[in-house]
């Protein structure tokens, strides 16, 4: 049977109205329909979830957020928690994004993450990647790292909902001709699907969708779907223009 592929839609902070979001949503939600085979996820800011869920309330499209707290009891100014969440209509949440990373989030807090997501019943979307690639290969170990703190003894039921996105942080934010090439894609891949199948077991690993993010556009991901193995991409800036978003999710279609 042919593996599904996924599309995810990472807003960061780039759209900040609701006017904007909307309007990008009933969009997404028209042309959307001619695609059959991707499973297109999107996830905008906190401030904009209600809106952007309510357009697309009855499309076959996934809405989630960009973080989740690692917390459930109350006394967390800011936070927003998995329970929360839900009620906003979300489905998914990437987790342990670079970005976040880089603001102080650590490996414990990521896998604390995880299971607040599979508690409220959102699907995880945990982002591992290295800063630099380094001669002799150091970044599998980071990788390894990564994906060992957040995994190791997950419960059955939180690894069943799990998608893993491979972000090497170096790619982020740039442009096609910066991205990761789809041959170096493959080999880490594989070896993201190894290191799962034995910090999990391999039945559950073999059944983890693995993504990519790190400038995706339109001009790219024809050649990464293809020549990669990747069951789809995380896609930031790209996913802000309906145009190229609609042409990534198009590239997915087998
Ligand atoms: P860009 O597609 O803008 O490189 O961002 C990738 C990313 O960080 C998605 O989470």
């Amino acid at each position: 049977m042919a593996r599904k592929r996924f599309v995810v839609g990472n807003w960061k902070m780039y759209i900040q109205s609701e006017e904007e979001a909307t309007k990008f949503a009933v969009t997404l939600r028209r042309k959307a329909r001619s695609i059959p085979g991707v499973d297109v996820f999107l996830a905008p800011p906190f401030t904009l979830l209600p809106a952007v869920a309510k357009v697309l309330e009855s499309a076959p499209i996934e809405v989630g957020a960009q973080t989740i707290s690692a917390f459930t009891e109350s006394k967390h100014t800011g936070d927003i928690s998995g329970a929360m969440l839900k009620n906003f209509g979300a489905s998914f949440v990437i987790i342990g994004h670079s970005e976040r990373r880089a603001q102080g989030e650590t490996d414990m807090l990521v896998r604390e993450e995880i299971l607040r997501a599979s508690e409220a019943g959102l699907a995880p979307i945990l982002c591992i990647g290295e800063r630099e690639r380094e001669e002799g290969g150091g970044h599998f170990t980071r990788i390894q790292e990564q994906l060992s703190s957040a995994l190791m003894n997950l419960p059955p039921k939180a690894a069943k909902k799990l998608i893993v996105a491979y972000e090497p942080v170096w790619a982020i934010g740039k442009s096609a001709a910066d991205a990761l090439q789809a041959e170096d894609l493959e080999e880490m891949v594989i070896f993201i699907k190894k290191n799962l199948a034995e910090i999990l077991d391999r039945k559950t690993a073999l059944k983890i969708p693995i993504l990519y993010g790190g400038s995706v556009e339109a001009e790219n991901a024809s050649e990464l779907i293809t020549k990669s193995g990747v069951s789809g991409f995380l896609v930031g800036h790209a996913s802000t223009n309906i145009d190229s978003f609609l042409s990534i999710i198009q590239s997915c279609k087998k």
